[in-house]
């Protein structure tokens, strides 16, 4: 990477690159989603992800769904990794089995994302397909009611993909993607579920594949490891850090980060005529910044920040 000799990297990611948000993956002992849904009176831990299942009995599904509806978690350092391989223009594709819509929140655009198991950002019937507006399934969902299919009567569910249905069309992409690849890398990912999971052994024999994970998976659990197969265990977030720092790009994922994190708390400077005050919410004063002052506005409740 450092000797530009690699211009199109895949990333292919699981829930492991989202734990350092406070979302916990499927699989780890204990901690991981499967270790925790006694509460849902399921027969086996990925029924509340199966289809058949849902269509006989979509109330673990929705309830479950309240809690996985993205909007109370941010993007993590790995994320913005993520970002600066696009940034330099390095990323030809992510691939991730996630749904949390952490990818797209930090800011990696659409055509560089393959969300392969679907997301919540749509919704429609899960017999019929037809669309159902997503916002509205998701009011009727925590309510605690099942958004009905107005065309056929069938459940809507948001358009995550469960077992027993088909990847979105954006997958397929992947057979152009990975012939393509020259570096592969593999985050955060147990590498247990089809066809995802049989992916990562589409590029080229002679391209490097870097495992960033906890424990070996897949074809990395194999002895020797295939030449051009390098992993570094451990945690993610500092394995990425890691890198980020042999790749002298710490500092600047740190900044992108930090701008767009704190960016994303719209508030508008006092001196601005229309006056319209700030939405409610708890600033940080951004990193690095020289200058900020505090003043008030006309709402007791709010306070505004200015960074010049
Ligand atoms: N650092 C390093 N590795 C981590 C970390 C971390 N902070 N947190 C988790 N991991 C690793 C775990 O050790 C595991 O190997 O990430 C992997 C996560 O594996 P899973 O929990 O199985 O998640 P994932 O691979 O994304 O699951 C795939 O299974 O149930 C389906 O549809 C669901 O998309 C999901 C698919």
């Amino acid at each position: 990477m450092k000797l530009g000799r690699v211009r199109n990297i895949v990333v292919v990611a699981g829930a492991g690159i989202s734990t350092g948000s406070g979302i916990p993956d499927f699989r780890t002992p204990g901690t991981g989603l499967y270790a925790n849904l006694a509460k849902y009176d399921i027969p086996y831990p990925e029924a509340i992800f199966n289809i058949d299942y849902f269509s006989d009995n979509p109330h673990p599904f929705f309830s479950l769904a309240k809690e996985l509806y993205p909007g109370h978690h941010r993007p993590n350092y790995v994320h913005y990794f993520i970002r600066m391989l696009h940034q330099k223009g390095l990323l030809l594709r992510m691939y991730t089995q996630n749904i949390d819509g952490l990818e797209k929140l930090c800011g990696i655009p659409d055509d560089k994302l393959v969300e392969a198991h679907g997301s919540f950002a749509t919704a429609a019937c899960h017999l019929c397909y037809t669309p159902y507006p997503a916002e509205e399934a998701k009011q009727a969902i925590m309510k605690g009611n099942v958004p009905i299919c107005t065309f056929c009567a069938g459940a809507v569910k948001p358009n995550v993909v469960f077992f027993g249905e088909d990847l979105p069309e954006k997958y397929f992409q992947h057979a152009e993607d990975f012939p393509k690849a020259d570096l592969l890398m593999i985050m955060g990912t147990s590498l247990k579920i089809e066809p995802f999971a049989s992916l990562v052994n589409t590029v080229k024999s002679t391209v490097p594949r870097l495992l960033l994970n906890r424990d070996p998976v897949g074809p990395f659990e194999r002895r020797p490891l295939r030449r051009a197969d390098y992993m570094e265990l451990g945690d993610l977030s500092d394995s990425v850090r890691k890198l980020a720092e042999i790749l002298g790009w710490h500092t600047e994922i740190q900044d992108l980060m930090n701008s767009h994190e704190n960016g994303l708390r719209s508030y508008t400077d006092p001196s601005n005529s229309s006056g319209t005050a700030a939405s409610k919410q708890e600033f940080q004063p951004p990193q690095n910044s020289n200058k900020c002052l505090w003043s008030a506005t006309k709402n007791p409740n709010i306070l505004l920040l200015r960074c010049v």
